[in-house]
């Protein structure tokens, strides 16, 4: 199975132009599925629905499964947490995009679990305050709801011992090697053993900093998208 990992993209900073170029010419042969870590926007809701459409049209066949990242809840606009859930479930409806949290996916011998994530830090250093515009106390609301999902990726993985497990989220469990002994920007860190003893896999993204480790026989992958520079990894099991 060969699959395509992405993610990072932040439609807006990172031109359309400059996406097409990274599909056209980095992305090629096939590939039996594509899984984005999120992180698909920037700075507007617009740009979720703009680049999901934009790799739809480029692949057009291809299932693609994803998370959210944390700017895929910045917005120009008021807005609150639950109306962009529904937001975020409509867009993907539509282009047939699987948004993993809460749905597993299989293909073949191989099972996909995923949730958005959050900090573990609460009150991690970062400009999401500024463009997360809900009512709702957001770090709090978001890293108990990642939590929540965490245990229950452990649950489906616990029931498919026979399969391979990839498991997906947008915040590493693990300080990234650009910044060392930082782990104020990263998922609850206590979430890493947990992860890697019950996946073979686990893909994040957010640090923007290529991560390729193995802990506990689980390899985390990170293919290290930046603003501007997206990048791929092609995973072949
Ligand atoms: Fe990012
Ligand atoms: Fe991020």
């Amino acid at each position: 199975m060969r699959i395509l990992i992405i993610g990072d993209t932040h439609y807006g900073i990172t031109s359309p132009g400059r996406l097409d170029k990274f599909y056209f010419e980095e992305c090629t042969g096939h590939f039996d599925i594509i899984v984005h870590v999120g992180d698909w926007a920037c700075s507007d809701q617009s740009e979720i629905e703009a680049g999901v459409r934009q790799i739809r049209n480029w692949f057009p066949k291809t299932p693609i499964l994803t998370v959210r990242g944390n700017h895929d809840f910045w917005s120009q606009n008021p807005h609150n947490l639950h109306d962009l859930d529904k937001f975020h479930a409509k867009i993907f409806e539509h282009y047939k995009i699987h948004h993993l949290q809460n749905n597993p996916f299989i293909l073949k011998d191989v099972l996909f679990v995923g949730f958005d994530g959050w900090y573990g830090n609460p009150d991690p250093p970062t400009n999401d305050d500024r463009w997360i515009h809900s009512d709702i106390p957001h770090n709090v609301y978001l890293a108990d709801k990642a939590a929540n999902e965490c245990q229950k990726v452990l649950s489906e993985t616990m029931n498919a011992k026979d399969k391979t497990i990839i498991a997906t989220t947008h915040f590493p469990p693990l300080e990234s090697d650009c910044f060392p002994g930082d782990t104020s920007m990263i998922a609850n860190p206590k979430w890493l053993d947990f992860l890697t003893e019950n996946s073979n896999y686990l893909l994040c993204g957010h640090t923007h900093c290529f991560q390729d480790v193995t802990i506990n026989g689980c390899r985390i992958i990170n293919n290290g998208s930046d603003y501007g520079t997206p990048r791929k990894f092609i995973l072949t099991i």
